[in-house]
């Protein structure tokens, strides 16, 4: 796979590539969705994804952190 899996993502610990770990909660999925960048997972490459905040409205973002959120079964 190119990018982390989002099955059982959402309210799980991620790690990232600095060292330090965040929980993958609905500002953190937003923020992965709009400027990738920002914080990068660990093992995956930075700069790999590209940024969607010009491409997908706010409504589409929330539509995909939904689903997200429907994969881990919340
Ligand atoms: C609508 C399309 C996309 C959405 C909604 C999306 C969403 C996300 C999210 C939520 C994360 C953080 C995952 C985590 O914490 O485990 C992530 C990371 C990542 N995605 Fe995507 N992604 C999309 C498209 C892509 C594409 C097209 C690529 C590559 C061609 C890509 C490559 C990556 C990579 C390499 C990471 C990990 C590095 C990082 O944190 O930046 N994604 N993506």
């Amino acid at each position: 796979m190119v990018g982390p899996t989002w099955k059982g993502l959402y309210g799980h610990e991620v790690e990232l590539e600095d060292g330090t770990t965040v929980i993958a909660d609905e500002a953190y999925l937003i923020e992965s969705i709009k400027d990738p960048g920002a914080k990068i997972v660990k093992g995956f490459p930075a700069g790999a994804m590209p940024p969607y905040g010009a491409i997908l409205t706010d409504e589409d973002i929330i539509d995909i952190v939904a689903y997200i959120r429907s994969l881990a079964g919340e």
